[in-house]
């Protein structure tokens, strides 16, 4: 079963990201011919610093490693060393109606907010159809944010394969719907955009800092208080065990000790659940060259498909080589 998905380049990772996303992943490269690419091409619609983005590719690569994506069990590469994706994403192009993409909730919701309109906005779904259906994919792993972006997907997969016989699998995409949304500092989503993160790569003192700052309620301290309502306990939840929550459950019921008791508790368990991942984190960092190796391997395996498929498009489309 071939699985894809891709992931932008866009800074700094927070704990939403990892049990939203990446671990999902992690248990996948168990179990399917996964194929992870870091979006670069995708970021450049909104990202228009050349310096940071050159960094935040790396960067990008160097975390999934250090989180535990591994080489050797999934194809990983970043998308701009498979030039063919461009190709196709113009030819898919001319399969795509406007209507489909005026319809895009993700292109409507940036321009309510205020955000320019260019082509390349606009065109996003087209690109990631490219990223999509050039490797033959037939699962896509996605937040819900990018649903409607795989069924968009389909649309011009199943208009080229009317034209054109049984070109392009048609592909699903997965969410899991038992990774609840990781709340952020303030108890909405955590997200980059709003301010309300933990980073996974922050320093120790950062990392204090941004527990701090988790909002509660304001029990005494020697009152009991209830662990269902508290944003502490709710992100404690994703690093214990069903034994170990329970007895956090019991030290909240109980009393006698304050929010921050817990926010310590959290901050101990946050810094050691990432301890591997850190140090594999300062090994990349200092031997770059290797995980450029390592891009290079994936880029050169996604390639070696990608050629055979736009052979046979070009072909059929009729553009001579
Ligand atoms: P991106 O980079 O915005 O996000 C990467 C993946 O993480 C999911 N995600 C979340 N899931 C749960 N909770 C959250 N708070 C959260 N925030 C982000 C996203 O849904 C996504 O699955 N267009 C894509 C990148 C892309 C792609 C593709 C994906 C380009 N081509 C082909 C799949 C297949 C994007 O911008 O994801």
């Amino acid at each position: 079963m071939r699985v894809l998905t891709g992931i932008q380049p866009s800074g700094a990772l927070h704990i939403g990201n990892y049990f939203g996303a990446i671990k999902q992943m992690i248990d996948l490269q168990e179990k399917s011919d996964l194929f992870i690419f870091i979006a670069n091409y995708h970021a450049l619609t909104s990202l228009k610093d050349g310096e940071a983005l050159k960094h935040n590719t790396l960067d990008a690569a160097i975390n999934f490693l250090s989180l535990g994506i591994d080489h050797t069990k999934v194809t990983f590469w970043a998308q701009s060393d498979v030039k063919e994706v461009l190709e196709l994403y113009w030819i898919l192009s001319g399969y795509t109606p406007m209507g489909l993409l005026e319809r895009a909730h993700s292109y409507k919701d940036k321009v309510a907010k205020g955000i320019a309109a260019n082509h390349s906005l606009f065109s996003y779904p087209v690109l990631m159809a490219a990223d999509i259906l050039l490797y033959d994919s037939e699962v896509i792993p996605v937040g819900k944010d990018q649903i409607q972006h795989v069924e968009i997907t389909r649309d011009i997969a199943i208009k080229f394969n009317n034209d054109f016989g049984d070109i392009f699998k048609v592909p699903e995409f997965k969410v899991d719907e038992n990774v609840a949304t990781v709340p952020g500092l303030d108890g909405a989503k955590m997200s980059k955009s709003y301010g309300n993160t933990i980073d996974i790569f922050c320093s120790e003192k950062e990392l204090k800092k941004a527990t701090s700052r988790i909002v509660t309620d304001s029990t005494p301290m020697e009152e009991p208080k209830n662990p269902f309502t508290c944003n502490v306990y709710a992100l404690a939840k994703l690093f214990l065990e069903n034994d170990e929550l329970e007895a956090l459950k019991v030290r909240y019921q109980k009393g006698g000790e304050g929010y921050g008791h817990f926010k310590a508790y959290l901050n101990g368990l946050i810094w050691d659940y990432f301890a591997p991942a850190r140090e594999k984190r300062a090994y990349y960092v200092a031997h770059k060259e290797e995980v450029i190796a390592i891009l290079d391997e994936g880029a050169a395996k996604a390639r070696h498909i990608a050629s055979a498929k736009m052979d046979m498009i070009r072909n059929l489309v009729g553009i001579y080589r």
